[in-house]
């Protein structure tokens, strides 16, 4: 069973996520105590370890490892009151520019499966971590306090649209409400002002809120720099009824709902991952079969021979491979012609046409004629024209003509395109990104043909 995951975001600072997000963990744990919970925070205030740490700290890891493929039980922390915790980093942000936004998933995806509840806090920034947070969360609580933070949801909503398991997945939860503060009008105070814009908004809104209290306020300043929970330090105060109102809400969420976003994740990955094998086939199926310079067969039953290059001629229609030796000896024909097997210019040659890029195309001249010049060119890996030589070889007229359908006015301009590949992936010249890189290359090859 894969955990259900609460996210906890606003990109107003001071609305009372981390108080939230830190009690509300807590508050779930007395509830259902046999559901694992577990917190973590991508801020770097430290607030979960100040308030969930029992004794110094074993330093398992911290949310850091999310990023780098640590499994979450590996980094898990056992803490007060039961709930497990990953303690925070503070060079979090140096990790900024090196993860996507689906990284969490993948690292929630390889857990073991305990089921319970993630609950993530997050910083008031709508940054790569927030992402990643907002992307796996089958529930996302956004507080709001006043009408400026309500009107900041509105890109944590598009973004769960977009990239999150849906807009139905936000709840908006009033916090840090003054009920003393009363209005002339339709709405009478703050509460009713908030959810009133709210659902006009067509967001949908928790039952109750989350009082302002000076209680709770005081809960984070003391000698020892910890941080009290509300269950056993504010207990007389409407706060510590909020909460529990609200945790059991989540609980009965919880139960009403059998799917897990990361559950649909891993689907929809699994089955991306079949339509990319279905398609890998297809394109192998379609390959020409044979090694076009000798004839013996390459291509078996779906799979690849050991090979040495691959092909491609119109531009993707017509495509295959080629052995390692019977292309290596066309090209060092074409560009040494006098030089002879085992020749040390030959081997050194036939060393660097593993980088580089080779194309065959009919010569202008003799594009009238029956007997056809072939023109050989030599691109750097970064496609930039290295050299170039005529051949008459009738080998590669054979098979320019071959792969234009024998049609030689439709050889016209067309090329053969040819590129060393890895002899034991060699299927990955098939790769959807593999074909977007060769395109790319076409263009700026194409350029440079005579
Ligand atoms: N219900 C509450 N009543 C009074 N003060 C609160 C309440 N919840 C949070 N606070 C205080 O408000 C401040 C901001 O809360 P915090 O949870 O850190 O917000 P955020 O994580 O959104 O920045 C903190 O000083 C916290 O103690
Ligand atoms: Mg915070």
């Amino acid at each position: 069973m894969d955990p259900y995951i609460i996210t906890v975001a606003s990109e107003k600072g001071g609305v009372g996520k981390t108080t939230l997000a830190t009690n509300l963990a807590i508050y779930l744990k007395a509830l259902a105590e046999d559901l694992p919970v577990t917190l973590f925070s991508f801020d770097n205030h430290f607030s979960v370890d100040k308030m969930f740490r029992i004794g110094t700290g074993s330093g398992h890891g911290t949310v850091a490892e999310l990023f780098t493929g640590r499994r979450i039980e590996e980094l898990t922390e056992l803490g007060q009151n039961g709930v497990e915790f990953i303690p925070s980093n503070r060079q979090l942000s140096t990790l900024r520019d090196m993860i996507t936004g689906d990284l969490l998933a993948r690292t929630l995806q390889q857990s073991r499966g305990g089921g319970g509840i993630i609950i993530i806090d997050t910083r008031p920034d709508l940054d790569i971590f927030t992402q990643n947070a907002l992307h796996v969360a089958d529930r996302i609580i956004i507080p709001v306090k006043d009408t400026a933070s309500l009107e900041n949801s509105r890109y944590i909503v598009d973004f769960a649209t977009t990239h999150g398991g849906g807009r139905k997945t936000v709840r908006i939860l009033p916090c840090l409400v003054d009920a003393r503060i009363h209005f002339e009008g339709p709405f009478k105070n703050a509460l009713q002002l908030l959810r009133g814009y709210a659902i006009n908004r067509g967001y949908r809104c928790y039952e109750g809120h989350i009082s302002k209290s000076s209680k709770v306020e005081s809960l984070n300043t003391n000698p020892e720099g910890r941080i009290f929970p509300v269950i056993h330090h504010a207990r007389n105060t409407d706060v510590h009824l909020q909460f529990a109102h609200l945790a059991r809400q989540i609980i009965v969420d919880i139960k009403d709902t059998s799917e897990r976003r990361i559950g649909q994740l891993r689907l929809a990955e699994e089955e991306q991952h079949l339509r990319r094998d279905h398609a890998l086939q297809q394109r192998i199926g379609d390959l020409v079969p044979i090694c076009p310079l000798c004839s013996e067969k390459i291509v078996d039953d779906g799979a690849i021979a050991a090979v040495g290059y691959f092909w491609v001629a119109h531009h993707e229609q017509i495509s295959g491979y080629a052995h390692d030796d019977c292309l290596a000896s066309l090209l060092s024909q074409t560009f040494y012609p006098t030089s002879h097997p085992g020749d040390a210019l030959r081997e050194l040659f036939h060393e660097t046409t593993r980088r580089d890029h080779f194309v065959l195309q009919r010569t202008q001249r003799s594009r009238n004629y029956p007997q056809q010049e072939i023109a050989c060119y030599r691109f750097d890996p970064a496609g930039r024209l290295l050299s170039q030589r005529t051949t008459e070889d009738a080998t590669a007229q054979q098979w320019l003509r071959h792969c234009f359908g024998g049609n030689l006015e439709r050889v016209a301009d067309g090329f053969i395109y040819i590129s060393h590949c890895d002899a034991d992936l060699p299927e990955e010249a098939l790769y959807p990104e593999a074909e977007r890189a060769r395109r790319e290359l076409f263009t700026r090859i194409e350029t440079q043909l005579l």
